[in-house]
This record gives C-alpha cells, structure tokens and sequence, in this order.
C-alpha cells in the first residue's frame, strides 16, 4: 500500500506519511467505540424508527443513522478517504482510497432485541478483493476482529487459524426468500444456525466457530451487499478461508451500493468440497 494517510490536522505540514494500515485501524476502532457510546444515550425503542430510504433501496432505521453519522464525521475529520456507506451510498472526496462502511449490521436484530449485530469497516483502492483493512465489531459484547491485507486476521488480540469442527456447524440463511438450495445445505451439518449479521457470522467462520457461512436468495433479492460483507471477507481470507458467489466461483464486488451477491463462505477447502 502506497498511498498517503493525510491526517487533516496537520494540512499545515508537508503531508504525513506513517503506517497506513495501522492508522486506519486504530481510526476504525475509533469510530466504533464512539457508535457504541452514542448509542448509549438512544432509547432501543427508537431503533426501528424509519428515518428515510438509503443508497441501496432499503429504509433506513434510526440506529443505522445515528452510527453512519458518528462514522462519517470521524472520516472525514481525519482523512480525505471517500466512503461507500450502506445508507448514504459513495461519497466522494477526490481520495485514493475507499471506506466502505455498514454502520450497523444486523439492524433488524437490533430493532428485534436480540443481541448479535455489529459495526463493520473496510478500506479499500480497488474492489472488494483489493481490501487492505477490515475491522468487524459486535456492538453488545465487544468482541473485535481485524485484518490487514498479508498480516493474518486477529478476534480479541489472537491471531485466527480456524479448523474444521466435527461434522460441522454452519450459517444457513432461512426465511421465504432463501433459495430452495438453502435447505439441502443445511441438512449437511450436525448443527445449524442462522443469525442475522453476515459481518458476525463471516468473521464467526474466520474464527472457526462456524465452518461456513451460506447465503443464497431468490434472484439474489436479499442476498448481500459489498458494505456488508467487506471487513468480513478480508478477516476470512487473512484466516486462510475464501468466499464464493453463488456458482462457487471466488467473489468479487464492485464499489456499488446496489449489487448483490449470494455467497458461501468457507475456512477450509473441505467445506467447499461438500457442497458440490
Ligand atoms: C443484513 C444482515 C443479515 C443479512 C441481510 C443483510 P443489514 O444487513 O447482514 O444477516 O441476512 O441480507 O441485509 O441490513 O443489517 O446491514
Ligand atoms: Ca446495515
């Protein structure tokens, strides 16, 4: 990674370069401690309010706007990065590099209660398979993974070498949307499990609690979206495991806030093997 961390504090300086990789971190980490302290002082009954639509064609509920905001002001304060947001769609700032930013992941079990959605940022100078940086972490209990490109992947300061588990645990998304195919997978494991946040549940498969994360709809209608899946994807491959499109071929996504993919993610080549 070449480019240049301007830090706008010191624009008055000849432009600073330091460890970018490390920088973007730790402002990712940044970032997702003040949503979680913002989010303190909003009442969990307001979650679910609708505040309008977003980029990618879905309402936007109170608790994504909240985070998203928090996140961007904290971008843009610090760097000239554009920002690809779940809500907002791409901002463009004229910047080499891309955040792509899903403020809350899992924001129907946030409206629902139920514990188990997160925060997830990337950065990228390409598309989702030039991630440089990925940071995922679970708004309630604080567990964090992150991933520098060729630095390995990390859950809670340890570094991520997931094994296969006995006869499996998998990540089936359900529901009437989900493609007929979704049923026979999930009749594979001796466990299954289906949560509700794709950033969890893909770094969940990185950490090898779940060997696979499966998600495949009808005309891909609900299936994922890059700001779902970009810090998730760089934390599982960092991990040794890889993402598949729906046809099981390595995935890749531009910098769109509309496209959509069904995908498998494995940590483990034997995986893939049972589901051909
Ligand atoms: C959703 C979650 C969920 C997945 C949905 C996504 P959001 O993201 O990742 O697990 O099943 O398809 O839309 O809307 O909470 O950011
Ligand atoms: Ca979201």
């Amino acid at each position: 990674m070449d480019a240049q961390y301007r830090l706008k504090t010191f624009l008055t300086l000849p432009i600073i370069t330091i460890t970018m990789e490390n920088e973007i971190l730790k402002l990712f980490e940044r970032c997702a401690e003040e949503v979680q302290t913002d989010l303190k002082t909003l009442r969990s009954r307001y979650y679910g309010d609708t505040m309008g639509m977003g980029a990618d064609g879905t309402p936007i509920k109170k608790i994504d706007e909240r985070a998203e905001k928090t996140v961007i002001e904290n971008i843009e304060r610090e760097t000239d990065f554009n920002i690809l947001s779940e809500e907002r769609g791409l901002i463009d700032r004229g910047g080499d590099g891309t955040v792509i930013l899903d403020p809350i992941d899992g924001t129907s079990n946030a409206v629902l209660g139920i514990p188990f959605y997160c925060i997830s940022l990337a950065y990228t100078e390409g598309t989702l398979r030039d991630t440089e940086v990925g940071y995922v972490r679970n708004i309630i209990d604080d567990t964090e993974y992150r991933a520098v490109s060729g630095e390995g992947s990390y859950m809670n300061g340890h570094r991520l070498d997931p094994k296969p588990n006995d006869e499996y645990n998998f990540s089936v998304y359900m529901g009437k949307e989900a493609h007929p195919e979704s049923f026979e997978v999930a009749s594979i494991p001796r466990r299954v499990r289906s949560l509700g946040s794709a950033a969890l549940e893909i770094s969940m498969v990185a950490a090898g609690i779940l060997d696979l994360y499966f998600m495949k709809t009808y005309e891909q209608r609900r299936s994922l979206r890059i700001t779902d899946l970009a810090a998730s994807f760089l934390i599982l491959k960092e991990a040794g495991g890889e993402i598949y499109d729906g046809d099981l071929d390595p995935l890749d996504m531009e910098l769109d806030p509309k496209g959509r993919k069904d995908i498998a993610a494995v940590n483990h080549g034997s995986v893939l093997e049972v589901l051909k």
